[in-house]
Formats: C-alpha cells, sequence, structure tokens
C-alpha cells in the first residue's frame, strides 16, 4: 500500500508534497515523511502517525522558503513496524527514496550489500532499493534507478532524488500504480490523480516498467524495451469537489449520500431509456457464448460479486463462481477459453485481484473488469472493462463503488440474458424502469437518517451484533457487518437466516442487536421465522424492510426502505446499514474514514 509524491518545479515542493499526502492518506497512515533538497543538501523530516504528526515536526527543515525539489511517503506497514527508522523517505548516501510495492528478494539484495560493506538502519525493504540505487549511482540518477530496478522482484513505484542532481526527479513502477502530471513549468508524481488534482489537470498514466526522468528541460519516459517512449497525457475532467468532504464531518458519510448521484451516472452511462436498452463498450459481451462466469475480488467488492451471481444466473442461465481473488489464486483454479473471469475493484489495484486477472490470462480465459478508477492497472490488464461512475472514493470502507458495482453487474446480467435469448426486451424494458427509479428511492432511504442516528446513539456501546439475511440480502448482511467491523471495531457476523439455527443461534441472549433484512420479497417469510426466533430468546430485533410492513409492530426498531422490485432491495437495504456502522463509529470517536489497521487501496498480498 503507501502513498507516494514527488515533486520538482517552482519552489513549492513542501507543500504541494504535504497536500498530496494528506489526500494519499487513504492507501496507509501509520507514518509519513517528507526528503527535500535545498542548497545542495537532502533535508529529511519523519514522523510516526498522520500527516499531521508530521507537520507538527516541520519546523525540524532548515527554514528555507522555497523547495524546489522534494518527495515524499505515507505508509502502511509491511515489513518492519511503524517507527520513524522505518518510516520513508530512505536515505542512502545522497539518494532519498519513496516506495510503495513489496520487494520479494530484498534480503538476498541485503545481504549482498552488507558484504560490500553497506549498513542499513531500516528493517525494510525499501532502504534496500535505496542503497542499491546508491551502489549503482555514478553521478546519474536515473541510470541507476534503471540498474537498481532491473535487479528487483516483487512489485514497486518509486520516486527518487539525489542531493547531487538538485534539478532532477525520476520515478518507476511495476505492480504498484504511479502517475505523472505536468504543471506550467512543474511536474508531480503521485500514487494517484486526486493527490495532486489541485494543481494539475494534465496526467500521463504510467505504465508498467516505464521509468521516468524530469528535468527543467521537461519530461522522458523510457518503457521496458529502454526506448523512449511517448506517452500521452490525459485532461481529467472530474472536479476536485468530488474529492473534497463538501460540508460533510467525514469522506464515508459524503459517499453514502452521494450514492444515489453515482448510481444515476452509473446507468446513465450505459443505458438508453429511450430505447430500452443497454450499451457497454463495443464487443466486450460478445455472442456471450461462455459456459460459465467467475466473479473474483476482495472485500465489499467481494460482497458485490455475491449479489452479482444471483442476478446473471437468474437472468442469463449460465452458471457463476464467485471467488475471494486470494483463495482462487491460492488453489489453481480450472479455467479455459469458454470461462469469463470478471475481477471486481474499485481501485483496479488490489494486489490479489490483480494476481487472479493475470492466472486467468495464463490460462486462456476470458476477462472483463468492473472498475472504479480509470486507467488501474486491473483495467488497464483486462481484455475490456466496464467502469463505475461513482467518482473518487477516499473514506476506506466503501460505500459508493459498491452500489455501482453492483448496478453494473445487473445491467450486465441484463444485457447478457438478452443475448443469449434468456430475457425477452419488454422484460429488459420494464427491468430499467425499476432501475431508472432506484436513485430516488436511495434518497429516500437517506432521507431517515435521523432515525438511523438515534438507534446509534442507543446502541454505539454494544459490543457484538448479528445481521441476517437471505438470498439477495445474505451479502448485503454480510456488507452490513463488515461496515461495522470496519470503522466501530466492533464484533459482527453476517449470516444467511437459514444457518442461524446451525450456529449463531447459540449466541442470542437477552439484548443482542440483531439486524434482520426482511423486505417482502421470495424469502420474507422464512425471514419472518427468524425473526421470531430471536425474538423468543430475547434478541433485540431492528428489522430492514418494506414501508408499512406489519413486523414493525413486533420488533423492537424498524427501519425502512420503499417499496422496489424484489431482486432490486439489495440497493436500498444496504443504506440503512451503511449509516448505522456510521453513526455508531462517529459516536464511538472513531476515526472513521481512516479505521485503524485498514487501507483502502490493498497493493500488498
Ligand atoms: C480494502 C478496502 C475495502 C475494499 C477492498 C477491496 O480492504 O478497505 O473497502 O472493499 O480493499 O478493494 P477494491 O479496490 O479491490 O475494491
Amino acid at each position: 500500500m503507501c502513498g507516494i509524491v514527488g515533486y520538482l518545479g517552482k519552489g513549492r515542493a513542501l507543500e504541494v508534497i504535504l497536500d498530496g499526502l494528506r489526500r494519499l492518506e487513504y492507501r496507509g497512515y501509520d507514518s509519513a515523511g517528507v526528503a527535500l533538497v535545498a542548497s545542495g543538501k537532502l533535508q529529511v523530516v519523519k514522523s510516526v502517525g498522520k500527516i499531521r504528526d508530521l507537520e507538527r515536526r516541520i519546523w525540524a527543515l532548515s527554514g528555507e522558503e522555497a523547495y524546489h525539489l522534494g518527495i515524499g511517503h505515507t505508509r502502511w506497514a509491511t515489513h518492519g513496524r511503524p517507527n520513524e527508522t522505518n518510516a520513508h523517505p530512505h536515505v542512502a548516501g545522497p539518494i532519498a527514496l519513496v516506495h510503495n510495492g513489496i520487494i520479494e528478494n530484498y534480503l538476498e539484495i541485503r545481504k549482498e550489500l552488507e558484504l560490500a560493506g553497506y549498513t542499513f538502519q531500516s528493517d525494510t525493504d525499501s532502504e534496500v532499493v535505496a542503497q542499491l540505487v546508491r551502489f549503482y549511482y555514478q553521478g546519474d540518477l536515473f541510470q541507476a534507478m534503471g540498474k537498481a530496478i532491473d535487479r528487483l522482484e516483487g512489485s514497486y513505484a518509486l520516486a527518487v532524488i539525489s542531493e547531487e542532481e538538485p534539478q532532477v526527479l525520476v520515478g518507476t513502477r511495476k505492480d504498484s500504480p504511479l502517475v505523472l502530471g505536468l504543471g506550467e513549468g512543474e511536474y508531480f508524481l503521485a500514487s494517484d490523480v486526486p493527490a495532486i488534482l489541485p494543481y494539475t489537470r494534465r496526467i500521463v498514466l504510467l505504465e508498467n516498467w516505464d521509468r521516468v526522468v524530469v528535468n527543467p528541460q521537461g519530461v522522458v519516459v523510457v518503457g521496458a524495451d529502454g526506448k523512449k517512449v511517448d506517452r500521452p497525457f490525459q485532461e481529467i475532467t472530474w472536479s476536485m469537489a468530488l474529492a473534497e468532504k463538501a460540508g460533510y464531518k467525514h469522506f464515508m458519510q459524503k459517499e453514502i449520500f452521494e450514492q444515489p448521484r453515482a448510481l444515476a451516472d452509473t446507468i446513465g452511462a450505459y443505458v438508453s431509456p429511450a430505447k430500452g436498452d443497454i450499451f457497454f463498450p463495443e464487443g466486450e459481451l460478445g455472442e456471450g457464448v461462455f459456459s460459465r462466469i467467475v466473479l473474483v475480488a476482495c472485500g465489499t467488492s467481494w460482497h458485490a460479486a455475491l449479489v452479482g451471481r444471483f442476478w446473471i444466473e437468474a437472468q442469463a442461465r449460465v452458471p457463476v463462481d464467485v471467488e475471494v481473488a486470494s483463495e482462487f489464486r491460492a488453489r489453481n483454479p480450472i479455467l479455459d477459453g469458454g470461462t469469463l473471469v470478471i475481477p471486481i475493484s474499485q481501485s483496479g489495484e488490489t494486489a490479489d485481484t490483480l494476481a487472479a486477472l493475470r492466472i486467468a490470462h495464463e490460462k486462456g480465459a476470458r476477462t472483463l473488469a468492473v472498475c472504479n478508477v480509470v486507467g488501474s492497472s486491473i483495467a488497464r490488464e483486462a481484455q475490456g472493462v466496464i467502469y463505475s461512475y461513482a467518482g473518487p472514493e477516499i473514506g476506506v470502507a466503501s460505500t459508493k463503488a459498491f452500489v455501482t458495482q453492483m448496478v453494473i453487474l445487473y445491467l450486465f446480467s441484463l444485457k447478457l440474458g438478452l443475448v443469449r435469448g434468456m430475457l425477452e426486451r419488454g422484460d429488459v424494458s420494464w427491468r430499467l424502469k425499476e432501475v431508472l427509479s432506484l436513485p430516488r428511492k436511495m434518497e429516500e432511504v437517506l432521507s431517515h437518517e435521523e432515525d438511523v442516528s438515534t438507534l446509534a446513539r442507543e446502541l454505539y456501546h454494544v459490543q457484538d451484533f448479528l445481521y441476517l439475511g437471505r438470498w439477495l440480502n445474505y451479502p448485503i448482511a454480510l456488507e452490513g457487518a463488515l461496515k461495522l467491523k470496519e470503522i466501530s471495531y466492533i464484533h459482527a457476523e453476517g449470516y444467511p437466516g437459514g444457518e442461524m439455527k446451525h450456529g449463531p443461534i447459540a449466541l442470542i441472549e437477552e439484548g443482542l442487536p440483531v439486524v434482520a433484512i426482511a423486505p417482502r420479497d421470495v424469502v420474507y417469510e422464512k425471514m419472518v421465522s427468524n425473526v421470531e426466533e430471536v425474538r423468543s430468546r430475547g434478541g433485540q430485533v431492528i428489522l430492514v424492510g418494506f414501508s408499512g410492513d406489519p413486523l414493525e409492530q413486533r420488533v423492537d426498531r424498524f427501519l425502512e426502505v420503499p417499496p422496489v422490485d424484489g431482486t432490486l432491495t439489495p440497493f436500498l437495504t444496504v443504506l440503512p446499514l451503511q449509516l448505522l456502522a456510521y453513526y455508531i463509529a462517529d459516536k464511538k470517536g472513531c476515526d472513521v474514514d481512516q479505521p485503524r489497521n485498514l487501507a483502502k487501496s490493498v497493493t500488498v498480498e
């Protein structure tokens, strides 16, 4: 994980780097640091904790007014504890380096360098790269970095500077993201676009193995074959407001309330209401002749996949497997040319999902990614991509990306059903009408936020929660429980209602909050039985159901959602669960947007 920033230009390196690091904190936040060059000398400040802790130590810099060159890092520890020594930038002689990724053969290189007389301060794999660049350095940083990366196995995005070349910034990437920003007489490197968006909208998405060198004469990018390549920039059109809090207390809260807009944008990108049809980028479904589909993802994206399976199987009648990416790759999966593998990832950078995609290619399967971040590794490597239009998601706990992933899977199931002749045009057009009504219905659910925050005030001190759902709402039970765990650190279990009697029923005692997701769908009656089983054992039932449900009178709390077609309920039922987790975490005083030990983009395996 980790976030990196580099700057060369007009003397505002410190400001730009700190600002960029703040926007990258979602990638890790256990320590941070900056290295700047002034009067031909490196100056380094590091701190354990977040960027605000680093800012408190900036006085330690010499007080120079304008830094023209610098790099910065926010860390999510992999090798070595989160302390100051292990924090980046790592300094080796005249070199300072920041790294995002994992160097797999670092011990071997470290031993070699130790034998050559080099000494190491930290326990990190990243310091080995800094020392290796120093080992090869003979006054040309770009060349030295090139030689160093030839030795590396693993993943990396690097930004490197040398006090001996105060007008040169170099960087490279392999399997960790890195973008180059082009300003007016200023250049930026960063792990993602929002980090530098206030300073430039002209962005180059660097490819794997690209090496870039920036100096006052301009930029040169060298590709994998060592030859100069022309990487065109793209003009970013989305606004910074989308990546800012816009008056909300937390990004997660803002992103929860943005969901109707995110859903409408994603639907709008692919649905023609006039034609009653769905249009994905050309050719991506071909003839729809797949014998099997495998949905592969991690975390919340995996929950979207679990919901998607119901739709694809029901509407397109293709068998679907849903896989946790790390498990999928662990067991030599059986795939062939008749299988379509769909990696689903908000960031498009999750290491396990990316590895699963590569396995799919190795085994000759076809691939189609669902991603939110344009130009991300998964989006680029898959044979096709369907983008969600959630906009930048900053809160570590995913919300708006989840609903947009679900809607893509729903639209995909309809289109595939049509292409395969399993659905009539008429079926598709009434279903699309229902889909188009979702953003308005989501607004309605969100307008009851006060009920949820009152409930949160009553429950925030509780130690355990149980979430129950069946069929389409079983994954929503998992998602509700995950949200609560992630941001409020309360233990929560999501379970299929039918399995309650095989274990979790033993947990039910007086007052245990049980969130039962029971819209009036084909499994409603069965959920009613679960509710009664919980009540008779003293559990406290919080029911998520359709407005006007008679069960309202029989439960402790009722969180209503407007009626909708039974196959679309997850879009509405997930909202009160996100709000509940959010308000409980906020009431407990937790760091909602940056929960402990987590990171938004998990680029380590
Ligand atoms: C991390 C995030 C989750 C996310 C998961 C998968 O664990 O904290 O919110 O669901 O990674 O991320 P992806 O970007 O692949 O969807």
